[in-house]
């Protein structure tokens, strides 16, 4: 297996409580990958940890086998939307340009190229006609189109999103689930903090499941099970009783297959 993000022994904590508690993984590259865990079970301060916006207490993060510093320019973030300052003096197509801004260049100037690729993203994701609106004057579903339109145009090699369907309609939702398997497809490594669990093993290759612990992490045919689920959420979910359900429909078969053998 090729390592997008491989992380030691992980600890943070914030005020002397543990957020993250000795995490350990490694994730495959190529792939999307979901962090699931209930509210404060820790995964943005994962996203964080792993970009290197937050002190780690011990262990250490490497991406693509290397510290954080020296891969940047290769990772897309979308944080989560209540940290996004909405009042930035920016239009639509501001915020996907700056995807294209390129610090090491003197005097830089956005070109035509630039120009279209942020317009292509911006098609992508049903938001050209909004390119010269001011980003507040957006509804939060499409503010936070626009985020993803940004993530597209900066060609990145890990995508890191932060709840990106956060108030965003079905619809919606299932063209982005198309954008981030083509980038999947592309090989690139998507990893998304998610909270829908219907639509996990639709979506999701792998899979870390987090509750200030690591829970689990694998591939999600492997560890999208309920006894998983209860250690990750704790309490009755809907889905629990759904997958109970499955496993015992997927067994019905089988039962038939014995009855026609004994028919024979
Ligand atoms: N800056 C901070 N100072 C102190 N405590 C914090 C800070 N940021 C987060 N926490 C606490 O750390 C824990 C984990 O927070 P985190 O934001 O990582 O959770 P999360 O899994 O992303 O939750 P959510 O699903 O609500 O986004 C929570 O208990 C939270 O209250
Ligand atoms: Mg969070």
């Amino acid at each position: 297996m090729q390592i997008s993000i491989e992380a030691h022994n992980i600890s943070v904590r914030y005020a002397q409580k543990p957020v993250l508690w000795e995490i350990d993984f490694h994730l495959p590259m190529g792939k999307i990958i979901g962090i699931l865990g209930s509210n404060g079970s820790g995964k943005t301060t994962l996203l964080k940890s792993i970009l290197g916006l937050l002190p780690t207490e011990s262990g250490y993060i490497q991406v693509f086998g290397k510290p954080i510093a020296e891969v940047l320019n290769k990772i897309a973030y979308i944080p989560q939307k209540t940290s996004i300052d909405w009042d930035f003096p920016a239009s639509v197509m501001d915020v996907v340009l700056m995807a294209r801004y390129n610090p090491k260049k003197w005097f830089f100037r956005y070109s035509q190229a630039d120009k279209n690729m942020a317009a292509q993203c911006l098609q992508k994701v049903n938001m050209l006609e909004f390119a010269n609106r001011h980003i507040s004057e957006l509804s939060g579903g499409q503010q936070q189109r626009v985020f993803m339109a940004r993530a597209l145009a900066q060609e990145a090699e890990l995508y890191l999103l932060d709840e990106p369907f956060v108030g965003i309609d079905t619809t919606t939702e299932e063209v982005i689930w198309h954008l981030l398997k083509d980038l999947r497809n592309q090989g690139k490594t998507v990893v998304l903090v998610h909270h829908d669990l219907q639509s996990v093993e639709r979506n999701m290759d792998y899979l870390l499941l987090l509750n200030t612990r690591l829970v689990a992490a694998g591939e999600t045919a492997h560890i999208f099970n309920a006894e998983n689920l209860r250690a990750t959420f704790g309490g009755q979910l809907p889905i629990l009783e759904q997958l109970a359900e499955r496993i015992r429909l997927d067994k019905l078969p089988l039962r038939e297959q014995d009855f026609q053998d004994r028919q024979v």
